[in-house]
């Protein structure tokens, strides 16, 4: 599957389409000009799908005193969700001033102006270190992965930006932070990265969805066994995605997707 719009129910039950808003090339999608562009004209669309879906999968995670950080929230309504929930502290952040003004915009036109909508790239976080409970991102990291190449052995430019963004996630999150990733990537696309030996947080996953399956990965941040080593955030070597590789060896993986 590419990584593409599809059809998904908005809130209100009605089928919205965003082919208008299709790139002619996925490459698009790692290029902010395009969601400069979809976010000027688009009003709301979820990627993946919506909060309703994954509701039962994210809920044993959050608390109404959590400082929550959405990262790359574009014109998705995951923050009201989650301020819908009872969290006051809820920031998300995006790289495009367009995506950022325009949330600014329907927040305040709902009246709910606790949530922050910070212009930001999630590769160089301007957070302090340990300020939230939970970072959350939905589809985000999946624009990273395209143009990867080989999604066995994807691109070091792929792999420096995605390690940059889980070690600014992993240094932002509190000590017993976690990280809930939701996205197309199958584990054994995801796994060598989020299990780098330099992060302290233990990696679990669940599926969601009818016909395709999603990801809801949930990385716990200071819960992994350092079986003796010492994590080093500046010392992070990616083990091969071989071990992955061979993992499959004998499994029917009809979903080999690269993103
Ligand atoms: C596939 S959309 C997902 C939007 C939203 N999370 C959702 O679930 O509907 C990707 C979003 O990530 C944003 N984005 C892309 N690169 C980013 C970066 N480096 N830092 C922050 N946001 C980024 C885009 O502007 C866009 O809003």
């Amino acid at each position: 599957m590419a990584f593409d719009d599809q059809e998904t129910p908005s809130d209100s039950g009605r089928k919205e389409t965003a082919a208008e808003f299709l790139p002619k090339t996925t490459s698009a999608y790692g290029d902010p000009r395009y969601w400069d562009k979809r976010f000027s004209a688009e009003e709301h669309y979820e990627w993946l799908k919506e909060y309703s879906h994954f509701q039962h999968l994210i809920r044993p995670y959050i608390s109404t005193n959590y400082s929550i950080l959405e990262l790359g929230c574009g014109n998705s309504r995951l923050s009201e969700r989650l301020h819908g929930e009872g969290v006051i502290d809820v920031t998300c952040i995006d790289l495009s001033a367009i995506a950022v003004e325009r949330m600014k915009q329907r927040l305040k036109e709902k009246g709910l102006l606790g949530i922050q909508v910070v212009e930001a790239d999630m590769l160089d976080l301007p957070f302090e270190s340990e300020s939230f409970d939970i970072v959350v991102e939905k589809g985000t990291m999946d624009v990273l992965y395209v143009d990867s190449g080989d999604p066995w052995n994807p691109r070091p430019e792929t792999v420096s930006k995605v390690m940059k963004v889980l070690k600014g996630v992993h240094k932002v999150l509190k000590p017993d932070g976690v990280f809930i990733s939701i996205s197309f990537g199958q584990p054994h696309f995801r796994r060598e990265l989020f299990e780098a030996p330099c992060f302290t947080w233990s990696v679990e996953w669940k599926t969601f969805g009818e016909e395709f399956h999603y990801f809801f990965y949930t990385l716990k941040k200071g819960r992994r066994s350092s079986e003796g080593k010492q994590f080093s955030i500046d010392k992070c070597d990616v083990p091969a995605m071989s071990l992955f590789h061979d993992e499959l060896e004998d499994e029917d993986f009809i979903f080999r997707t690269d993103i």
